[in-house]
């Protein structure tokens, strides 16, 4: 029988990925030769606001030549941002192996491969010694880890003293009943929604210092307004999360954002720091 991880790895799962991207890179008239981040921004940045958010996130602290750990990092778009806009090394870790083989791959094609390194994983038990990175960035991964202490523990044994922990996630406001698929899961067994307060006692007790927070949701919700309307207007685009997340594209955005706009899902980004 499947464990958890393997069936989220396949709720995740759409196989020749990276080779869906160049064939509609090609059908955009890009040059395979010249392949820009920005023709990639569409595809490569899994969650709410794509590469504007990670943009803002980058620009909480100062993280120009840092050494910078993405957890549940995808694709692998932020990790090329952080790499190529702010200088910095990143490694990137993700249970799916489709995923690490078009972050890879991707990468190459962008030729930002001396920069960053992916590799497969578990978020839930990462595979680097104690203190071995300046900054831990997560965004949009947290929902499929059940235990979310060990979660937190795990991000803070990596990191260096004094390093800074950057989120971006998805959380929920109070008990309500979530409706499925959503982005992240299939089904309810997949996913593991939490509060920010709950996220922000976890990380208390490991003697995380809070830095900074900001509520995201009116951001995602107005975001998520243009794109549907868009969307209606013109139909899926060529090159979109509409790739990553197949036939169910339209039901997983419509219920993320119905459940952002009565008040059952919350969006939000901060800083932590370690002690
Ligand atoms: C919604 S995507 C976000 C990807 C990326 N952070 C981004 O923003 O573009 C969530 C990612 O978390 C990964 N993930 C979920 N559970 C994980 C775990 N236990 N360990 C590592 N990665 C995990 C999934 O495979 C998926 O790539």
């Amino acid at each position: 029988m499947e464990d958890l991880n393997q069936r989220i790895e396949r709720h995740y799962l759409k196989e020749g990925l990276y080779e869906d991207i160049v064939e509609r890179l090609k059908d955009l008239g890009v040059d395979l030769e010249n392949v820009k981040r920005s023709d990639l921004a569409a595809v490569d940045e899994f969650h709410v606001r794509g590469a504007a958010v990670s943009r803002e996130l980058a620009r909480s602290i100062d993280l120009h030549g840092l050494d910078i750990l993405d957890v549940g990092c995808g694709v692998g778009g932020p990790s090329r941002m952080l790499a190529e806009e702010f200088d910095c090394h990143v490694t990137g870790i993700d249970l799916s192996h489709e995923y690490i083989r078009t972050a890879r791959a991707l990468t190459r094609l962008v030729k930002l491969d001396s920069r960053t390194r992916f590799v497969v994983g578990d978020a839930a038990a990462l595979p680097f010694g104690d203190d071995s990175f300046e900054v831990v960035w997560t965004q949009h991964a947290q929902m499929n880890i059940p235990d979310k202490k060990k979660f937190y523990s795990g991000i803070k044994r990596v990191l260096k003293p004094g390093g800074y922990f950057l989120f971006y996630d998805i959380f929920k406001n109070q008990d309500r009943e979530v409706q499925y698929p959503m982005p992240w899961a299939s089904t309810a067994d997949q996913s593991f929604l939490f509060t920010p307060k709950e996220m922000d006692s976890i990380l208390a007790g490991l003697g995380f210092k809070k830095v900074s927070s900001t509520s995201q949701t009116q951001a995602g919700i107005e975001f998520f307004d243009a794109l549907v309307a868009k969307m209606k207007a013109s139909g899926p685009p060529k090159l979109g999360l509409n790739v990553t997340m197949g036939a169910s594209t339209q039901t997983k955005l419509m219920n993320l954002l119905g459940q952002m706009k009565d008040g059952t899902l919350a969006l939000e980004s901060g800083v932590y720091q370690k002690g």
